[in-house]
């Protein structure tokens, strides 16, 4: 099954293709444009580059990537090393790696020369799902996540479920928290499929995979196109892919960014604490919660760090962008499948919940 989707902005449109052993035919065609190509490449991947390592119109940098690179260290680095090979307004940037490179290159594409055309082809499960699809591109600081960013789509993005092949299973998994989340906030029946096939998706059954990563990507463009620059005008609003990640970016940022909690088990993490805080307030109930919970179980995805009672965890969440004067806003869950954005929570009443988890 080849499949493709189109999204269209303002002034920008993006090619979505979702193809199968595919990416080294698509390089091989793309430098043979007659443009200057720049591929920044995770070193993971390198071998999918080996093929137009040597070319005169092609310049590549390898980079080990995690979520350390997205800093603006890195980002002067990569601009300096473009400058330097000449790049100019009708050069194209291709970003090749994970959600990290993807973020970092799309920064630099959409500022360096103010404005550069750029190709995503993500390779781990949550770039494929999740980061490459919708036109938010940034960097971290120590004062939160993605603080400093752009909105600009890709012109293109390539997907190959192929690629997923060498993933470690932690990454395979910390990509499904993003596929489950696309569930939970707007779709019942794409959760309960997913809690049929979730095992082949962890086994690598192509045709299952690109069902799960094909209706992911809908779920997500289908806010993106409602709402592509989360002006949250309404619960139809962007804001809502936000879920889980209010508790989950807290909690990614207490821990620096390290490797011992990654983006997708923060996220499960933030998940389920704001799936309980939904139950609590009594929006969400019992028998919705328990679903979720079970689902998570069964998947193995994380639902709870000690670091989320840390104090240090509820100030950096009041820091959060999208919060002010000690009170949060926040997604909650209605039911599996729905969600809506709710202002202005009490901290204390949110400290008090997390404390009794
Ligand atoms: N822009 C957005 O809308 C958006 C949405 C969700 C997440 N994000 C961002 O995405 C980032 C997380 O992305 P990620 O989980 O892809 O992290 P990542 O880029 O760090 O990749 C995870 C690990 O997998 C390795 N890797 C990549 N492809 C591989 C492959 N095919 N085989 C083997 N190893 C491979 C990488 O080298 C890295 O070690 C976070 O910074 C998060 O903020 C952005
Ligand atoms: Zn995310």
């Amino acid at each position: 099954m080849n499949k493709s989707f189109f999204i269209k902005n303002n002034n920008s449109r993006c090619n979505i293709i979702i193809k199968s052993n595919y990416i080294q035919n698509y390089l091989n065609k793309l430098i043979r444009k007659k443009r200057k190509i720049f591929c920044i490449v995770d070193i993971n991947v390198k071998y999918l580059v080996k093929e137009i390592l040597e070319l005169d119109n092609c310049t590549i940098i390898f980079i080990k990537a995690n979520e350390s690179i997205k800093n603006i260290k890195v980002y002067n680095k990569i601009c300096e090393k473009l400058l330097i090979k000449k790049i100019d307004r009708n050069s194209i940037i291709v970003a090749i790696g994970g959600g990290t490179i993807g973020d970092l290159v799309g920064f630099v594409a959409s500022t360096l020369l103010r404005g550069i055309e750029f190709i995503l082809i993500p390779t781990t499960l949550l770039a494929q799902v999740d980061s490459s699809i919708g036109g938010k591109n940034g960097i971290n600081t120590p004062f939160g996540k993605n603080l400093i960013g752009t909105f600009k789509q890709p012109n293109e993005v390539v997907i190959d479920t192929d690629v997923l092949r060498t993933l470690s299973k932690r990454e395979m998994k910390s990509g499904y928290a993003e596929i489950i989340k696309h569930a939970l906030i707007k779709d019942f029946k794409f959760f309960k499929w997913l809690d049929k096939n979730y095992k082949k998706i962890f086994n690598l059954n192509n045709k299952i995979l690109r069902e799960a990563v094909s209706k992911s990507i809908e779920i997500k463009l289908w806010y993106v196109k409602r709402d592509s620059k989360e002006e949250l005008i309404s619960d139809n609003s962007r804001a809502m892919l936000n879920f889980g990640h209010t508790i989950g970016h807290a909690l990614e940022t207490n821990y620096k960014y390290s490797n011992k909690l990654n983006h997708g088990e923060a996220i499960s993490i933030g998940m389920i604490t704001e799936a309980k805080i939904s139950q609590k307030f009594g929006y969400l109930n019992n028998k919705n919660l328990e679903l979720i919970l079970g689902h998570f179980k069964r998947t193995n995805l994380k639902i709870f760090d000690p670091q989320i009672k840390n104090k240090k965890t509820i100030d950096i969440l009041l820091n959060d962008k999208k919060n002010s004067n000690n009170q949060i806003n926040i997604v909650l869950l209605r039911r599996v499948g729905s969600s809506f954005f709710k202002r202005n929570i009490d901290i204390k009443k949110i400290t008090d919940i997390i404390n009794k988890i």
